[in-house]
């Protein structure tokens, strides 16, 4: 059973990803395929878009408000966003429970929910969430959202959003301590989940000082298709294996439109992909290929993201056209689907009009495969013109 301390709110960094509206396309757009790339798939921050504009007060599921694990605001609600599909946006607390060892006081060594083998979950192994164990009110239905009315079980698949990334998690704890006045200990809570997916999704992961206060939208699957297999060993792999398949039902069921994959080829312009809050396409400096490169904010994160496709799946070499007219490398933290692959150094160029080649080593799969190149200094990434994958 989880338990959780009160923390002392710190302001919320609540940005959550760019809402790109589920795209609207022309029937000649959406018949557009290309052969030997995998049949077209939503993106996150599609879907997580769809999710936002579905989380409404018609959609809503419970009739009062849950309580924010982390804040104890009673503000977090439950909207049904598709059918058999429920989504709350919430803080995170982190959750120590289960079979790894831990320093956290409130460490607990069993979840509610066990691996394929009878064994308690493992925090650090294991990206889970954590739902109330019982209907606090006792009525039926729940006032509050109670999973045993939704057709959630244990091991039950999530999408889990927070700032640009997208993982998947399972039901692996519950939030007890019924009626305790004195606790903030609450079945109504909703907001914790396991050091692993605070981990994925680069949220402090300390059971004692991590967690974060706002800004964690938690995409629920329900029935049987929807629940996890696996030991401590494999789940967290089979869990992330899913993703994509949830992404795609999600986006279908939801009424978008995926976009059409990458035109065939090895190099990708930077100018088809998308831009954090800020950032501009610009045709401003000379000898760019294409109809010109991305220019993201002078800022710690801001990002840019690309669609590639690769014929086969294996480590290949991502080849970066960039430029920095500064005086200062523009290192920046380079993902693939996801998950972050390393950081890759962009060093000064003479000028602006100049323009050199950064390369990193990173594994991809065969089909689309979304590359994100985030600044990690203050000055945001290098102009990016294109990626060339070898
Ligand atoms: C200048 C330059 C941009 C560049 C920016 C930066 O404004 O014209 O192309 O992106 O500096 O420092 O990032
Ligand atoms: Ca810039």
């Amino acid at each position: 059973m989880s338990s959780t301390r009160t923390r002392f709110a710190v302001v919320a960094a609540a940005a959550l990803a760019l809402a790109a509206p589920l795209a609207i396309r022309t029937a000649a757009d959406a018949a557009t395929t290309h052969t030997a790339v995998k049949a077209d798939s939503f993106t996150a921050a599609q879907v997580l878009a769809g999710v936002q504009a579905n989380m409404t007060t018609a959609n809503k599921v419970n009739t009062k408000p849950h309580i924010n694990t982390m804040t104890r605001a009673q503000n977090v609600n439950v909207y049904q966003v598709a059918s058999g599909v429920y989504a709350y946006s919430s803080g995170m607390a982190i959750d120590t429970d289960g079979s790894d060892p831990d320093p956290d006081p409130d460490h607990q060594g069993q979840t509610t929910w066990q691996d394929s083998n009878g064994k308690a979950l493992g925090a650090h192994h294991v990206p889970f969430y954590v739902l109330g164990d019982d209907c606090w009110d006792r009525k039926s239905p729940c006032p509050h959202f109670f999973f045993k009315e939704h057709n959630i079980k244990g091991r039950q698949f999530a999408l889990m959003f927070y700032k640009g990334k997208c993982i998947g998690s399972i039901f692996g704890d519950t939030q007890t301590a019924n009626n305790q006045t004195t606790s903030d200990n609450d079945s109504r809570e909703l907001g914790e989940a396991s050091v692993k997916a605070a981990q994925l999704l680069g949220i402090p992961s300390s059971g004692t000082t991590g967690g974060v206060d706002n800004g964690v939208t938690v995409v629920m699957f329900s029935g049987p298709s929807w629940v996890v297999n696996g030991t401590n060993a494999n789940l967290n792999a089979n869990t992330q294996a899913l993703v994509q398949k949830a992404l795609d039902d999600l986006g279908a069921s939801m009424g978008g439109t995926p976009p059409p994959p990458p035109p065939p080829g090895s190099t990708f312009e930077a100018e088809t992909g998308t831009l954090s809050a800020g950032g501009t396409f610009d045709s401003n400096h000379l000898g760019f290929t294409g109809t010109g490169f991305a220019n993201t904010a002078n800022a710690v994160g801001a990002f840019v993201e690309i669609r590639v496709t690769a014929a086969t799946a294996g480590t290949k070499t991502l080849s970066f056209r960039y430029s920095d007219g500064t005086t200062a490398a523009r290192p920046a933290t380079i993902s693939v689907n996801g998950t972050s692959r390393g950081t890759l150094n962009f060093p000064t160029t003479a000028n602006w009009d100049t323009w050199a080649t950064a390369s990193i080593s990173v594994p991809l799969t065969a089909g689309t495969n979304t590359i994100r190149v985030t600044g990690t200094t203050a000055g945001g990434t290098a102009n990016i013109d294109s990626v060339t994958i070898s």
